[in-house]
């Protein structure tokens, strides 16, 4: 059962006045930044609920850490499978921008791209996206996009965003995107979009603050369902700083024994799971924060054979055979994290409830059994294109100390950027070729 929302009231009005505008044909784009766990996802679902009985459609799309590897347009591309479920226009823009079809997983229905020149590929791209969007919302029934993470974003997914600020003048579309502030350091690349996008006059920019006392004082009594004595209440303040999902999981511990810091409280959540669900744990907090249920089995049968004397010969396909006796301990062990909060299925992904807890399962591993994880994922991916993307297998292979393994694979994530028209994730691969190569040495007799 989810907590009742609360508080917000301000942040709440705002966000719906934007959904209004949208609705009468004025667009904006709402930012919205705040800690970890300060509360962003659950203000946007209730504004994405709020919104939908006022008659908008609401499509989420969330981008995905996947450390240095990136999806190029991953957000928009998840966004745009979303919306063909809009009907008949959507279907029509592909067919007119060839461009858009790369972002959807191939199939026979639209024309394969044309090979034309790749910088008005890409604008055909962008503006197609735009269009997508326009025709999805209505006068009294706008589009509202939800584009949670932000600060996960490929560079090809910020320069969407910059480009739809840029050209919305009378759709009726609200764009809201979430960021954690505090993964902002200060190179970190989405800093500088966010600073040019908030001067625009298209764009709110929002700080979601953490909860003050009082606030707290009604989100432990929604949490609690019933009354917290003051001093717990004085603690749990003192503790989370007004967190809501520190203040959260410090109500939810036992009484007596609350320890002090969140990363106590969440390991020993951790520590009263079952062995297997925390080994899950550990592979999911590897591959980011999410991980598609084939992939998740794929490495499973790697990584629990890889004690076994035969295991790293293995071979191809030899740790798949259908109705391994592992497949029924994952099972169960994935049915348990579900059923113990940890996990939870999104489409045919198994996530992390709250990112905060991926962080505490990855930093606890110690570093060879990161490696032992990493090769298990850089197997898996070798064997079987169909689990993963060539930029994924170069970093799990790089991470594996899998030098050879990650330079062939860069090259092939380079030549995947450059088909999907992201020049800027293209170049990184290219660079990380080049730092494998120096990280080789000059070749023998050279
Ligand atoms: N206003 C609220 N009313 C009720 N529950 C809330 C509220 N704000 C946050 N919560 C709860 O607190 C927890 C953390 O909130 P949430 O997941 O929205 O944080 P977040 O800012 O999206 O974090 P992250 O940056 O890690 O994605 C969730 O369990 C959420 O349901
Ligand atoms: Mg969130």
């Amino acid at each position: 059962m989810t907590t009742p929302f609360v508080a917000r009231s301000a942040e709440v009005a705002r966000l719906l006045a934007a959904v209004d505008a949208a609705a009468r044909g004025r667009p904006s784009t709402v930012l919205l930044g705040g800690d970890a766990g300060v509360g962003k996802t659950r203000l946007v679902t209730h504004l994405a609920d709020l919104a939908a009985t006022r008659g908008a459609s609401v499509v989420t799309a969330a981008c995905v850490d996947l450390g240095d590897v990136g999806v190029p347009y991953l957000p928009f591309a998840e966004a745009l499978g979303r919306l063909r479920a809009h009907g008949a226009a959507v279907e029509h823009l592909l067919r007119e921008r060839p461009a858009l079809a790369r972002l959807l997983p191939p199939s026979g229905e639209h024309p394969a791209p044309a090979a034309v020149d790749d910088e008005a590929a890409r604008l055909q791209l962008f503006d197609g996206l735009a269009s997508v969007l326009a025709a999805a919302g209505h006068e009294g029934a706008p589009l509202m996009l939800v584009l949670e993470d932000l600060h996960w974003a490929d560079a090809s997914s910020r320069d969407v965003l910059r480009y739809l600020v840029a050209r919305l003048r009378t759709e009726h579309v609200v764009v809201v995107g979430t960021y954690r502030t505090d993964d902002l350091h200060r190179r970190h690349p989405l800093r500088p979009v966010v600073a040019e996008l908030a001067r625009h006059p298209g764009v709110d920019h929002l700080e979601l603050r953490p909860f003050t006392a009082e606030e707290l004082a009604a989100f432990a009594r929604a949490v609690a369902g019933r009354e917290v004595p003051p001093d717990r209440l004085r603690t749990v303040l003192e503790r989370s700083e007004g967190n809501a999902y520190f203040a959260q999981e410090l109500l939810e511990s036992d009484d007596d024994a609350v320890p002090w810091s969140l990363g106590d409280v969440l390991r020993a959540r951790l520590d009263a799971l079952d062995p297997a669900v925390v080994d899950v744990a550990r592979l999911v907090a590897v591959s980011g924060r999410t991980v598609p249920e084939p992939l998740l089995r794929a490495v499973w049968h790697r990584w629990t054979g890889r004690d076994t004397a035969t295991a790293p010969a293995a071979g191809p396909g030899a740790a798949d055979a259908p109705g391994a006796p592992s497949d029924a301990v994952l099972d169960r062990a994935v049915r348990d994290a579900v059923a113990a909060h940890v996990l939870v299925p999104e489409a045919d992904r198994l996530a992390f409830r709250h990112a905060l807890l991926a962080e505490v399962v990855a930093a606890d591993l110690l570093p060879g059994e990161t490696v032992a994880v990493h090769r298990a994922y850089r197997d898996a991916l070798a064997d079987d294109d169909a689990l993963g993307s060539a930029a994924q297998l170069a970093h799990h292979a790089r991470a594996a100390h899998d030098l050879p393994t990650a330079l062939v694979a860069s090259l092939r994530a380079a030549d995947d950027a450059a088909r999907l028209l992201a020049p800027q994730d293209e170049l990184r691969h290219l660079e990380t070729v080049l730092e494998l190569v120096e990280a080789a040495g000059p070749a023998p007799g050279a």
